[in-house]
């Protein structure tokens, strides 16, 4: 390990659940040195009063108002909600830092359709050309270059991963629907109080939400649409549990494939991928990912019809575990390095 190699990373919103996972992935990297972290309502106080079982190393870091400070990192993380990050991305832009933003104030290229989702005016239209869509197995060249990147919904990126294989080799019959089904822990709504996600309401309870109507649908059409719109229903449910997402996407073919022959496709596909394991054989659970990095993927398929299976941790891959990637394509790192110990938490 050379010291030159060390990058200055300044975490923004780091008192919340993806910020924390940042610390946590981030702690175990070999070339990372965390020198800023910023909160709002957390800002004044230092690290180890809000997280008590940090590494002595950033324990003593204060958390600082983003607004009253010079920013001096090279990269920076930004974990806060959609809305408010546009203005912290656009400023750290301007100031020639390299950003990996994890709210959806950069993933869609319109930003119509933006304001249309999320109910937000969008105040840096001209940076939506430039920003990348952070989903590395899809836009590898492209985050390298990058000096901002959109990193993926984590619904979003479960159901593009479960379709993108079968709908770029053309094998899926576009004209018929497609149902994306998915089911997801609870951090995903990040750790705000809701009454709704009360331990009391959400434990041993299960429903669907925002169905067909979830805002990470303009996303995944914006990633699949290769030639023609598609027909998807995306049902999202809250499942009672901390963490974890599993997508189950149903799909006609255009003809009867078996399940190996289906494998093969995302075998070719996601080819030396270092974070995506297709399974042969059983399906995808979410105790097989939980708190690492790693996608599931498994089929199913009967008489031209299939369906694709995908099991990943909404706080991981879903988020803070691709920024990382993210990262690490960016500052030429290895696409491992901080990720490659996280192994699941079983049982
Ligand atoms: N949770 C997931 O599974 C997930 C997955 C993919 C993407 N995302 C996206 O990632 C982003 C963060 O999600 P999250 O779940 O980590 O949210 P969260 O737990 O609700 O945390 C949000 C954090 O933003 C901080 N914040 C707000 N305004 C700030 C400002 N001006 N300066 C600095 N910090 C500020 C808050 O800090 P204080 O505590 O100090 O007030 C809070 O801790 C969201 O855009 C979310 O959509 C989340």
């Amino acid at each position: 390990l050379k010291d030159s190699r060390v990058v200055s990373v300044g975490i923004v919103g780091v008192s919340g659940y993806t910020g924390r996972e940042l610390l946590r992935i981030l702690q175990l990297h070999a070339y990372v040195r965390i020198t800023e972290v910023y909160g709002e309502t957390s800002a004044g106080r230092r690290l180890h009063e809000v997280y008590p079982f940090l590494d002595k190393n950033t324990a003593s870091l204060e958390i600082k108002d983003f607004f009253k400070e010079k920013h001096q990192a090279e990269f920076y993380f930004i974990c806060v909600h959609h809305g408010k990050a546009q203005e912290l991305v656009a400023s750290l832009v301007e100031e020639g830092k390299k950003v990996i933003d994890l709210s959806a104030d950069f993933r869609l290229k319109s930003a119509a359709i933006y304001e249309k989702t999320y109910g937000v005016k969008h105040k840096y239209p001209g940076l939506l050309e430039t920003a990348v869509y952070g989903l590395p197995e899809i836009y590898r060249e492209e985050i390298r270059q990058a000096r901002l990147v959109a990193n993926p919904g984590c619904l979003a990126r479960a159901a593009i991963l479960s379709l993108y294989p079968l709908l770029r080799e053309e094998m899926v019959d576009v004209s018929a629907p497609i149902i994306i089904d998915a089911k997801t822990g609870t951090s995903g709504a990040g750790r705000g109080l809701r009454e709704d996600l009360h331990f009391p309401h959400m434990n041993e309870n299960f429903k669907p939400y925002a169905a067909l109507y979830h805002r990470h649908q303009p996303e995944i059409e914006q990633e699949l649409s290769f030639s023609t719109d598609l027909n998807i229903s995306f049902v999202p449910h809250l499942l009672p549990v901390d963490r974890g997402i599993l997508v189950s996407s149903y799909v006609s073919l255009k003809a009867n494939l078996s399940k190996e022959q289906i494998a093969a496709v995302f075998k070719k596909v996601y080819a030396g991928e270092a974070f995506i394991s297709v399974l042969l054989s059983g399906y995808p659970e979410l105790k097989g990912v939980r708190g690492t990095n790693n996608v599931h993927v498994g089929f199913q398929t009967k008489d031209r019809r299939a369906v694709i299976f995908v099991a990943l941790d909404n706080l991981l891959s879903g988020a803070s575990g691709t920024a990382v990637h993210n990262f690490n394509l960016m500052a030429g790192f290895e696409e491992k390095e901080g990720l490659s110990a996280l192994t699941p938490l079983y049982p």
